[in-house]
């Protein structure tokens, strides 16, 4: 790793502990084999041309629009697919274990993309269909 990544990758990992999560791969809550996914959802954005200067930031909810959620969340794990060349970071803003919805609120470095993978969680005993 070249000395300038290397201070790249401190300064972002100082600013995580500033401004949230540096995403990699974090969960939030309980993702045990007690528990069984729900939702997936990928979210992939590209930097805007015209506004290359800013980061992307995107809040991304369960349940996702036009869905209803039947479940209270046990757990989220999230999956920065962007590594190694792009990072974002990850806030959960509202929701999350214990309830039935979330708001993730997701922001790529500048003139970066975003590619992660959100992975929801629910307890496997309840709402069983027998
Ligand atoms: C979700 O949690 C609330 C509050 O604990 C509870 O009243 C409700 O029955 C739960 N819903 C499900 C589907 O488990
Ligand atoms: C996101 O990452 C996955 C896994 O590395 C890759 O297969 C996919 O092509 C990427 N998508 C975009 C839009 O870059």
């Amino acid at each position: 790793m070249s000395p300038h990544k290397y201070s790249q990758l401190i300064v972002a990992s100082v600013l995580a502990l500033i401004v949230g999560v540096l995403a990699h791969d974090v969960h939030w809550g309980d993702i045990g084999p007690g528990n069984k996914v729900v939702a997936f959802e990928r979210v992939t954005r590209k930097p805007n041309p015209l506004k290359l200067q800013f980061s992307i930031l995107t809040n991304v909810k369960y349940p996702p629009k036009g869905h209803t959620s039947i479940y209270n969340l046990t757990g989220i794990r999230l999956v920065d697919n962007g590594l190694p060349n792009n990072y974002g970071y990850a806030v959960l803003k509202s929701g999350g274990p214990g309830y039935p919805y979330s708001t993730i609120e997701i922001k790529s470095q500048r003139n970066k993309p975003i590619n992660m993978s959100i992975s929801y969680y629910a307890s496997a005993l309840k709402n069983r269909r027998y």
